[in-house]
């Protein structure tokens, strides 16, 4: 039987224990499992503040907590996909919270977004989703980049209603980064979005 991409892309996010190379080529792209490595760590958190440029002026990125990195690379949950010349192109990092899926963070480097690589990426999460039966996917995003919203939206996220109580961690998550942003005065806090997605 053979795998559609996003079934193998979705493989390749779970753990395994001896630590084989685990990498899927699609075309001339190379997704592969990120090693919690310094070197993996510190390429990522260059992709992500590339890919916050999109964000606009004033929006500070979040860091990268390595302890963080390292423990979800650990477990397999992060995959970095790379150009034919191993050039990290984009990144995204799942958190499994209960029955849920979180999406905690997807970016594209800026000059490398709108081709269609992020949503093959998207493509193995909720591939990876749908395999470990998660209720739903969730994430946290900005506004104020012109598509993103958008962008989710087309992949089935909705934000999530007004009046509904969220799982703790997301609404922690969600206050966590409107109090980094600077509460009240950034037009960035005030555009943070939650979002959510049935898991199909
Ligand atoms: C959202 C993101 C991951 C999308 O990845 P991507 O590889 O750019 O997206 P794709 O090429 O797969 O999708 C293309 C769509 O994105 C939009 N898009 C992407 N780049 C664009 C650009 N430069 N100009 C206009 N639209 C663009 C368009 O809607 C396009 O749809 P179309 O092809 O039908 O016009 C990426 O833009 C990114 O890194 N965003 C910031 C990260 C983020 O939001 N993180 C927080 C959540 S965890």
């Amino acid at each position: 039987m053979r795998l559609s991409a996003s079934e193998a892309i979705a493989a390749l996010f779970e753990h395994h224990p001896r630590g084989e190379r685990r990498a899927v080529a699609v075309g001339d792209l190379l997704i592969r499992a990120a090693a919690p490595s310094a070197g993996d760590w510190w390429g990522c958190f260059t992709v992500k503040r590339s890919g916050a440029r999109l964000f606009g002026d004033g929006f500070r990125t979040g860091d990268l907590g390595r302890a963080f990195f390292r423990d979800q690379a650990r477990r397999g949950h992060i995959l970095i996909v790379e150009n034919a010349t191993g050039r990290r192109l984009g990144f995204v990092i799942v958190v499994r919270e209960g029955g849920e899926l979180e999406l905690q963070n997807i970016y594209m480097r800026y000059e490398a977004s709108g081709r269609g690589v992020g949503r093959l990426m998207m493509d193995g999460v909720l591939a990876f989703a749908a395999k470990i039966a998660a209720s739903r996917v969730t994430l946290l995003t900005s506004g104020t980049a012109p598509w993103n919203r958008r962008w989710y939206e087309s992949v089935g996220f909705r934000r999530w209603p007004i009046g509904v109580a969220m799982p703790r961690y997301l609404y922690q998550a969600h206050r966590e980064e409107v109090r980094r942003l600077g509460v009240q005065r950034s037009p960035h806090a005030r555009a943070r979005i939650v979002m959510a997605r049935p898991s199909s």
